[in-house]
């Protein structure tokens, strides 16, 4: 099992480091580059609710590492209690945002890998080595989902991305801007067209961020622009992250992504979604079946924090969408680009390796 540091030359959104978590807090962005240290599990939980880290990837690697705070802070407990405290601990960090399906399916896959230790110490061990090994197998997949991604764009490219889906939102590198960044390292991509991602701006705050300090070239426009510049004809591509990609291929990811997926099929523009398999459930049949998790209504009224509304009226603010199979061309895996139809793909990508 490898241990040692990861080496990338990407931001890291997330590091353990001195048996604590670091982590960069993405609400401060891109005015502010600010590390935070975490030693207690609950800590975490509240970093993830209030997005300082996020991306479902990330929020994987970010839950499977509380675990592991978790089960130091318990460790002077009697091993049965521990266990108890711990998998009480465990359920409550993958609850902490409800649509990712990384978070919760990596501390089912820490607290697995811990089952047979016969004690506290070895607990912690195995909780550790894990975590340290759901986070390199992620860079390793998003290597992987940008190689298979870059294959499928044309010669000067023209890629539009929504929310952000890079380095920030996994351990490293990204899904949707692996596809980005690998385009770019082979003289494919001409541009990247980046949408704000209302409320919140992950594509204003954070994706031109990241494109910026990679040096690649990056055009930002408001959600609403996206009509008019896909009928101009000058985008190749869509590409964009997922939360959650259930059985039969739908997917959901940030809100505002189906719009443009329909968007895209109107104007004959190829709808890609780029994940690793730990966002496959195939647990979850269909998108009808995936919790859309809804988040505080100043998001929408108060943006950064700037009343934009009166406070009187009434908001819906859904945090993702649920994009229908038939609107996407292909999901790009780091086990290959799977087309339709989806539920044979998907689940014979699930049993292959490699
Ligand atoms: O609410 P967020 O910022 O966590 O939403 C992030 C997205 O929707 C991403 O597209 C998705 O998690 C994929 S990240 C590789």
């Amino acid at each position: 099992m490898n241990s040692g540091a990861i080496k990338t030359k990407e931001v890291r959104a997330l590091e353990w480091t001195n048996n604590r978590l670091r982590l960069l807090d993405q609400t401060l962005l891109p005015t502010r580059v600010q590390y935070t240290e975490l030693e207690h599990w609950p800590e975490v939980v509240t970093a993830i609710t209030s997005m300082q880290v996020r991306g479902a990837p990330a929020l994987g690697v970010a839950g499977a590492y509380a675990v592991v705070l978790a089960a130091q802070e318990l460790k002077e407990l009697p091993f049965g209690e521990f266990r108890e405290m711990l998998q009480a601990a465990a359920s409550s960090i993958a609850e902490a945002r409800p649509t990712a399906v990384n978070l919760a399916w990596a501390v089912a896959c820490t607290m697995k890998a811990a089952a047979p230790a016969a004690n506290t110490v070895e607990t912690i061990k195995l909780l550790l080595a894990e975590a340290q090994t759901i986070e390199r197998e992620d860079i390793e997949a998003n290597h992987s989902i940008g190689e298979h991604g870059s294959l499928l764009l044309p010669q000067d490219a023209t890629v539009m991305t929504h929310c952000n889906a890079g380095a920030l939102a996994t351990a490293g590198y990204g899904t949707a801007l692996g596809v980005i960044r690998t385009a770019w390292a082979q003289g494919k991509l001409k541009n990247v067209i980046v949408t704000e991602t209302r409320p919140l701006f992950q594509g204003a705050r954070l994706t031109t961020w990241e494109l910026t300090q990679a040096g690649i070239p990056t055009t930002l426009i408001v959600d609403s622009a996206a009509a008019s510049v896909l009928r101009s004809g000058d985008v190749s591509a869509i590409v964009v992250g997922a939360d959650r990609i259930a059985a039969n291929g739908d997917v959901a990811n940030k809100i505002g992504t189906y719009g443009l997926a329909v968007l895209a099929k109107v104007h004959s523009v190829p709808f890609y979604v780029a994940a690793p398999m730990s966002t496959v459930d195939l647990a979850t049949a269909t998108g009808a079946e995936i919790i859309v998790e809804e988040r505080a209504p100043e998001e929408v009224s108060s943006p950064q924090g700037v009343q934009v509304a009166p406070h009187e009226v009434g908001i819906y603010n859904p945090a993702f969408d649920v994009t229908p199979a038939e609107y996407v061309s292909a999901i790009i895996t780091e086990r290959g680009a799977f087309t339709a139809p989806y539920s044979e793909s998907l689940s014979s990508g699930a049993q292959s390796r490699g």
